[in-house]
């Protein structure tokens, strides 16, 4: 091999090593980046998985604003303890509607990744307003003032702004996004087509402190829709992979 010969030439020039070491930096990262061009999408589709409902939206941003993700994660690793204490390890698809995604890696309290269905509303509401009340020895902050009335005004610019970066809500989603996040509120609404365009949602009236919705409202729903989008026991081996 020539360019062995030409070895000690090029370790003791500067320059021709530097010129060396950017080539096969460039081909190196070619050869991870081009690929990439020639797939739609590295997340592979999983059924079950769709757009946040808008209830369920406005509750994971009252989860961002409130910093949530600082003492919680909601990504399951695939190991055997994390598996066995949370359920079935994420898929990308699970966060794939997520913007930003609440992966973390620091957990103060458990991860949250599927909470859904674990607990009751009445809990969640008892557990929010004074964890201590449901867990002594909790260090969890209370969130009592989330007994207010939710804020609604933006959630269609919300929804259409999701969509700008990818979340496949469609006119119709958006044309009912009040009216749906009202009737998952309530106890008495028609939630036929709520369901249809949401499988899986969490209805009912939650925080029983008021008739309005009100910002727990939103929290728990989404809280007991996280994990239970996917139907593990249906899952082909194959598409879990
Ligand atoms: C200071 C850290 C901290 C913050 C901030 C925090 N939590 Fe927690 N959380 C905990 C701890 C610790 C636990 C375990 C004890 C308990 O259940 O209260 C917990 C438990 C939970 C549980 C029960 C999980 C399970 O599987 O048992 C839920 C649900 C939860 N938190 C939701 C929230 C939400 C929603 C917020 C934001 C509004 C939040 N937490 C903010 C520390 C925190």
């Amino acid at each position: 091999m020539s360019i062995l010969k030409h070895h000690a030439k090029i370790e003791t020039n500067v320059l021709l090593l530097m010129v060396g070491i950017l080539l096969t930096v460039i081909i190196g990262g070619l050869v991870e980046v081009l690929p990439l061009f020639t797939i739609q999408s590295t997340i592979e589709k999983v059924d079950g998985i769709r757009p946040y409902s808008p209830l369920e939206q406005e509750g994971r941003d009252i989860y961002v604003r409130e910093g949530c993700y600082l003492c919680h994660s909601q990504m399951i690793r695939p190991f055997r303890d994390e598996v066995e204490r949370y359920g079935h390890y994420s898929l990308a698809a699970e966060s794939m509607y997520d913007h930003p995604f609440q992966w973390g890696s620091k957990r103060t309290g458990p991860d949250l990744a599927r909470v859904g269905g674990k607990y009751t509303n009445d809990w969640h509401v008892r557990h929010l307003t004074n964890p201590r009340s449901v867990v002594p020895e909790s260090i969890m902050p209370n969130y009592a003032f989330l007994h207010r009335p939710l804020d609604t005004s933006d959630i269609v610019a919300k929804m259409k702004t999701l969509r700008v970066v990818g979340v496949p809500y469609t006119e119709d989603d958006i044309a009912n996004a009040k009216a749906d996040l009202v009737a998952q509120a309530s106890d008495s609404a028609n939630t036929d087509a709520l369901l249809q365009r949401y499988p899986k949602a969490s209805l009912g009236k939650k925080d029983k402190t008021s008739t309005s919705v009100t910002e727990m409202d939103a929290l728990i729903a989404y809280l007991q829709v996280l994990g239970t989008m996917v139907d593990f026991s249906t899952m082909k081996p194959d598409a879990i992979r």
